[in-house]
């Protein structure tokens, strides 16, 4: 996804998987009710380790792994963390027809891995996580909002 010229953006490097886990920690101090954030990237890319650090700032010590069988695990933190990855979805709309965003989610944070299959359905108040490199390489992490409500994320990871 191309930056919109009013983006406002960060990029951050990790080389290696807990510094991405503890990138996301950190973030998870600037979470509110209601917030999504987009993980963006290739197989591999780390999106799942992410969510693993994410869930780790909000407090929950269940294991989050990638949501295969359900398209959306729920965890109990300081605040609901609500984990859902749209890869195997067949139509995007799927997603859609119950709400991206339904009441309870109003109440957590929402992590979506492989969120650009949602296209323009994705609303504009969000924050992308834009994972690139796979492999052993090192990720170059770049958190991007459209929302000034979400620069803190930016800020938190500053
Ligand atoms: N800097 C890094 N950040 C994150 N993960 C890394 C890093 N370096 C190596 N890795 C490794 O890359 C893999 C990332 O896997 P992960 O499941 O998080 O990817 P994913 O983006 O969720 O993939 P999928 O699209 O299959 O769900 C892990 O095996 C992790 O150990
Ligand atoms: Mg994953």
């Amino acid at each position: 996804m191309a930056p919109h010229p009013a983006t406002s953006e960060f990029v951050v490097m990790t080389d290696a998987p807990e510094a991405t886990r503890s990138l996301a920690a950190r973030l998870a101090a600037a979470a509110q009710p209601g917030d999504l954030l987009c993980l963006i990237g290739d197989l591999g890319a780390g999106k799942t380790q992410f969510a693993k650090g994410f869930a780790a700032g909000l407090g929950i010590e269940d294991v989050v792994a990638s949501p295969t069988f359900v398209l959306m695990a729920e965890y109990a933190g300081w605040l609901p963390l609500f984990h859902l990855d749209l890869y195997r979805l067949a139509d995007a709309s799927d997603a859609l027809a119950g709400g991206l965003l339904d009441e309870r989610q109003l109440a957590g944070v929402t992590l979506v891995e492989w969120a650009e299959r949602l296209g323009e359905a994705l609303p504009t108040a969000r924050l992308d996580v834009v994972i690139d490199g796979t492999g052993d390489e090192p990720r170059r992490i770049a958190l991007r909002t459209d929302d000034a409500g979400y620069r803190r994320y930016l800020e938190a990871a500053a």
